[in-house]
């Protein structure tokens, strides 16, 4: 499949790029919970920025128009489609943008590596729907994924608010399943105070044009089609 990205020219990935084999390995088993971590703020040039985590990044169109607004944020986008990344990193090289790494991994296992309260915001657009009851269960987000979303988040302090997981949706199932999970993670949810997100409307970041969400390649095709987008912010609540 060649997704029709800039065929015949070589993509050249270094400097933005890692994929799995530049990971240290997985522990063993009985290793302490933190052997597994790996911080990725220490890919930057500056790791005390804040960080932000894009999951199924794409064409990286996101990435490059935010961080531009953003040059004091460092940004990290997670994406397993070989060619996807090949193209975003290449993109991201050539436009020389210091502040934004590509991760060529499965992002569902990755954020299981990150350490907890690292990551300012964590954008997830215009995620696969997998609209086959048996295929459910490779959608990017589920209980297991807004665990990891809000160990992840940070918990604000200082004047800094919590940590905020922005998701953007075309598909109308899809987003009834992610009102279906946010029911159970939102605050006032049934049961013994578990981790909880504020559930807030969605703001578009400055990068977005006039009447788009986010204006990312996804939306701008599916906006082309006159789809429909629901869009939400959970930002990270005290237990
Ligand atoms: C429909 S596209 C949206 C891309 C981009 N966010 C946009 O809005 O233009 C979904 C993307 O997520 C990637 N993806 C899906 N599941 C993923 C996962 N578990 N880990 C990393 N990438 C994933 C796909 O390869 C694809 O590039």
């Amino acid at each position: 499949m060649s997704f029709g990205l800039a065929k015949g020219r070589e993509m050249d990935v270094s400097g933005i790029g890692r994929t799995r084999e530049d990971l240290p390995p997985l522990p063993g088993p009985g290793a302490p919970n933190h052997a597994q971590w790996i911080d990725p703020r220490a890919w930057f040039d500056d790791p005390s920025r804040p960080f932000e985590l894009e999951v199924g990044s794409g064409k990286g169109t996101f990435l490059i128009q935010q961080s531009v607004i953003q040059p004091q944020t460092n940004f990290l986008g997670i994406e397993y489609a070989g060619e996807f990344f090949r193209y975003a990193a290449d993109r991201i090289r050539r436009n020389q943008i210091a502040n934004v790494k590509l991760l060529y991994h499965d992002a569902t296992e990755f954020i299981r590596r990150v350490p907890d309260g690292i990551v300012t915001v964590l954008h997830l657009y215009f995620p696969d729907p997998w609209p086959k009851a048996r295929h459910h269960k490779r959608r990017s987000l589920n209980d297991a994924f807004l665990r990891e979303a809000h160990r992840m988040l940070i918990n604000g302090s200082g004047g800094v608010p919590p940590g905020e997981l922005r998701i953007v949706t075309d598909h109308p199932d899809y987003w009834e399943w992610m009102e279906e999970h946010f029911e159970k993670w939102t605050v006032g949810a049934p049961g013994e105070g578990g981790p909880r997100f504020e559930r807030l409307p969605f703001t578009s970041p400055d990068s977005a044009k006039e009447g788009e969400v986010v204006g990312t390649n996804f939306e701008r095709k599916y906006a082309r089609e006159g789809r429909a987008f629901n869009a939400v912010v959970l930002r990270k609540a005290a237990r």
